[in-house]
């Protein structure tokens, strides 16, 4: 069993990145990022910290806007708006979920695809179904680099992705058929489960349900990735029985430490590719 290392490969491509942005600032162009939290969720204020973080590291400019768990969706779509006439701004992200009373689709159509930094925007998303992508959701488009990394092949593999939300399922399954896999897509009506995990060669699951996947759910040697982060008990839990499934396949990505990592490096990586994009 070998250990799918997402924080190596991050740091990796965190520092690559920052080569870039300097190159960049040494022809005058800062790459900005602007960051909108909406409300007190305490683990999307964890993610944007580490965002804003990550930033600060590689040298991109972050603007974080905070706003009231209260906000109005009028007053939110005024601050996309600014943001997508700000020069200076050249990603925008906007941290989900948001409150159930504002239209989640609204806002992201609000945001100008040429600075939608998630792919989120269904322009973006259409075009990635349509294998004509301009950029990739960071949470996929992570997982796909950590395959390249390690030289897993994925034309011709039955992949089974767990979970079909709009973050991590949907892309990942777009990206893996535009790798030439074959994808299955698992979710919460999905009939056994088990019966869908068993037959495949590579396994993705993003549900946030904890240990969801069992020993007994996996085919001897097959690759499983992690997407899941579940608290139980003020504990950090994957999708996955980490501890069992890892004394069958042959790679896997821990919790922490495999598939996040990644996301925060190709937020900053999908940042770099905009500001080229707008600078060129
Ligand atoms: N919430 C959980 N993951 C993500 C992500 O990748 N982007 C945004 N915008 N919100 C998220």
């Amino acid at each position: 069993m070998e250990i799918l290392d997402g924080k190596t490969l991050a740091n990796k491509i965190k520092a690559q990145a920052k080569i870039e942005i300097e190159q960049l600032k040494s022809k005058g162009i800062i790459s900005g990022l602007a960051v909108i939290l909406v409300g007190n969720n305490p683990a999307s204020q964890v993610y944007v910290n580490m965002k804003t973080k990550a930033c600060e590291e590689v040298g991109i400019y972050s603007i974080n806007h905070r706003m009231p768990e209260e906000v109005n969706e009028k007053d939110l779509l005024y601050v996309i708006d600014m943001l997508n006439k700000n020069p200076l701004v050249n990603a925008i992200l906007v941290q989900l979920p948001l409150p159930k009373k504002i239209d989640e689709e609204k806002v992201i159509e609000a945001i100008d695809p040429r600075k939608d930094v998630d792919g989120f925007h269904p322009y973006n998303m259409g075009k990635l179904s349509r294998g004509q992508p301009f950029i990739f959701p960071c949470t996929p488009y992570g997982i796909i680099k950590l395959f390249k990394e390690y030289k897993i092949e994925l034309k011709g593999k039955d992949v089974c992705v767990v979970g079909a939300g709009n973050i991590t399922g949907k892309p990942m399954s777009y990206m893996l058929l535009n790798e030439n896999a074959t994808v299955q897509i698992c979710h919460i009506y999905t009939k056994n489960l088990k019966e869908k995990t068993k037959a495949a060669d590579i396994i993705i699951s993003a549900t946030g349900k904890a240990h969801l996947i069992k020993e007994d759910m996996v085919k001897e040697g097959a690759i499983v990735v992690d997407v899941g982060i579940a608290k139980v008990n003020d504990k950090i839990i994957g999708d996955v029985d980490f501890e069992n499934v890892s004394k069958i396949a042959s790679f896997i990505t821990p919790v922490p430490g495999g598939v996040g990592p990644m996301t925060i490096a190709m937020l900053i990586s999908n940042t770099v590719f905009l500001s080229k994009q707008q600078n060129n």
